[in-house]
């Protein structure tokens, strides 16, 4: 059994860590500084603001030097890094701000937006009722005049920008005015692009009008699994008021050390690598686009985040197509969302990109032998085993 467990891990560590192109958007790789944190002592301790634990001097400097890195980071007047995961920030915003019977805007899990905060997720349990933004598919976002309208009409209470499939950034500056009007409070999910947020190289929503920007901190924000939010004082004491303990009891200390760390690569390093992860998914969505692909977006320069869409219209389609590359350990979702958050973290640059979307034409257009690309996948990736936008 033990033997078994073992060997699984060191399987998948050895296939997905070694010799994969990982394109999940919603994934990154952690420095080998920041994963060693998450092994050191505070793993096994607690510590909580009513000071019920004792021993907890170091943990609690570590907290606040966390909290102020990320404000910094995130030009924002509060930092919790205490959430979990992007879920448990997206439900402590919510939560904070909404009661029963109130209505929340977001961005449909239809065009894209995140499915934990549409029919079957958080909303229904917290008894909301939820209209979606208007939302052009053509271009990927939220149409302005109507989501005014719509927003004037239905009078939400919260008003979510941000989505699991976001190409462009979404028009904060121009719908927070109205959002305040009708005494909406505004949040945006930033869970796909807080690294490049960070880096200086997105939208800043808090700059923008937003209230709060939250998520999770592993997607173009390399740190380990977990979630942030990140606000303007007024809301942030709320959440601060709220958050321990109706949402979060044991934080996982050893994360909150690991974040920090990842800030503080962030704070470094997130220029650079938020510039090269969007020119990165840039040279993609082109390469794959003059090959013939359906890529979304050709009329506005096919992205501005990380991701890049290839449109096949239904998952069943998507998911044909994510077999078939991983038959060649080209690892995507059924989206079909390709991201370059990893492949950048890794040192790849537009050369490797180019390479990249010939391995997928090979593979889905020429129907090469999937063994003779995978060989070559292994060799590139073992080309680019180092994490790079760190501190060695
Ligand atoms: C927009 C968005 N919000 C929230 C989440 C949930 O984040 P987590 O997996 O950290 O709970 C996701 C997950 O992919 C997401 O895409």
């Amino acid at each position: 059994m033990i033997t078994e467990l073992i060997s699984l891990v060191d399987a998948h560590e050895e296939w997905r860590g070694r010799k994969c192109l990982n394109l999940i958007p919603s994934e990154n790789v952690m420095s080998p500084q920041v994963r060693r944190l998450l092994s050191c002592d505070l793993a096994h301790r607690y510590t909580s603001r009513d000071k019920f634990y004792r021993g907890t001097k170091f943990m609690d400097e570590i907290e606040l030097l966390g909290e102020k890195l990320a404000c910094e980071v995130f030009g924002a007047e509060t930092a919790d890094l205490r959430p979990l995961s992007g879920h448990i920030a997206d439900l402590t915003f919510i939560a904070s701000f909404a009661e029963p019977g109130d209505t929340l805007m977001c961005v449909s899990a239809e065009n894209g937006g995140y499915p934990g905060i549409w029919r079957r997720g958080l909303p229904s349990f917290l008894k909301l009722n939820l209209v979606g933004f208007p939302f052009s598919r053509r271009d990927m976002n939220i149409k302005v005049d109507e989501a005014e309208k719509a927003m004037v009409e239905s009078k939400p209470k919260l008003v979510i920008f941000g989505a699991s499939l976001i190409l462009f950034p979404h028009p904060v500056r121009e719908l927070a005015e109205t959002a305040r009007q009708i005494g909406a409070h505004v949040g945006f999910d930033g869970s796909h692009v807080l690294g490049l947020i960070g880096g200086g190289e997105f939208q800043n929503p808090l700059k923008e009008g937003a209230n709060a920007l939250f998520g999770s901190t592993h997607k173009t924000l390399f740190g380990p699994q977990g979630g942030i939010i990140l606000a303007k004082k007024a809301h942030g004491e709320i959440i601060k008021r709220n958050i321990f303990p109706a949402f979060v009891d044991n934080a996982h200390w050893n994360r909150i050390a690991a974040l920090t760390l990842a800030l503080a690569e962030l704070k470094e390093f997130g220029k650079a690598y938020a510039r090269q992860v969007i020119r990165n998914a840039q040279t993609l969505a082109k390469t794959l686009a003059d090959y013939g692909f359906p890529v979304a977006c050709s009329h506005l320069g096919f992205t501005r985040s990380h991701q890049v869409l290839l449109n096949y219209g239904d998952y069943k389609k998507g998911g044909i197509v994510a077999d078939k590359l991983e038959k060649a350990n080209i690892i995507v979702d059924h989206g079909v969302r390709l991201g370059t958050c990893e492949v950048t973290r890794r040192g790849m640059k537009e050369p490797e990109m180019q390479r990249i979307a010939e391995y997928i034409k090979r593979v889905l257009i020429d129907e090469e032998d999937t063994e003779k690309i995978k060989r070559e996948v292994k060799n590139l990736v073992k080309d680019f085993g180092e994490v790079e936008y760190c501190f060695k």
